[in-house]
């Protein structure tokens, strides 16, 4: 299953994780449209918690390497879901079905329209630095 066009940011590495975590966001709807599941809950908890610390640590790197003009602001942005992601699993140590809908509804909900603002400004910006170089090794 490819990733849903109105997501994309044209950056390979940057599209294959975020693709991981739409297809996070499916499982779990899906699992919260029937009975909501405590095995689902606790694997979307750890995934989360594991994958945006890796994946907003590559694209700060990513906006470091190429001087990205938001870099502040985007960064802030990634502090926010860390801190909300944190509090969200200290008070949700165990399984809720409002727990459950909370986490689709609201974080996973807020991450994507985080990838549709955000990242893909960064992704176009990555783009064209990329490009550049291609063309001054070229020369
Ligand atoms: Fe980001
Ligand atoms: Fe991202």
């Amino acid at each position: 299953m490819g990733l849903n066009k109105k997501y994309e940011t044209g950056i390979l590495w940057q599209d294959t994780q975020h693709q991981q975590l739409i297809e996070l966001m499916e499982k779990l709807s899906d699992s919260n449209a029937k009975e909501a599941d405590p095995k689902m809950f606790t694997y979307t908890t750890a995934f989360l918690a594991m994958y945006v610390t890796h994946h907003f640590n590559l694209e700060e790197q990513y906006m470091e390497t190429y001087g990205y003009p938001d870099l502040k602001l985007h960064i802030a942005e990634h502090h926010k879901y860390i801190d909300i992601i944190k509090k969200f699993r200290r008070e949700n140590t165990q399984f809720s079905a409002e727990g459950s809908a909370f986490l689709e509804e609201n974080i996973l909900k807020w991450i994507l329209d985080h990838i549709m603002e955000n990242d893909q400004k960064l992704g176009a910006f990555i783009r064209i630095e990329e490009r550049k170089r291609i063309l001054a090794e070229e020369t």
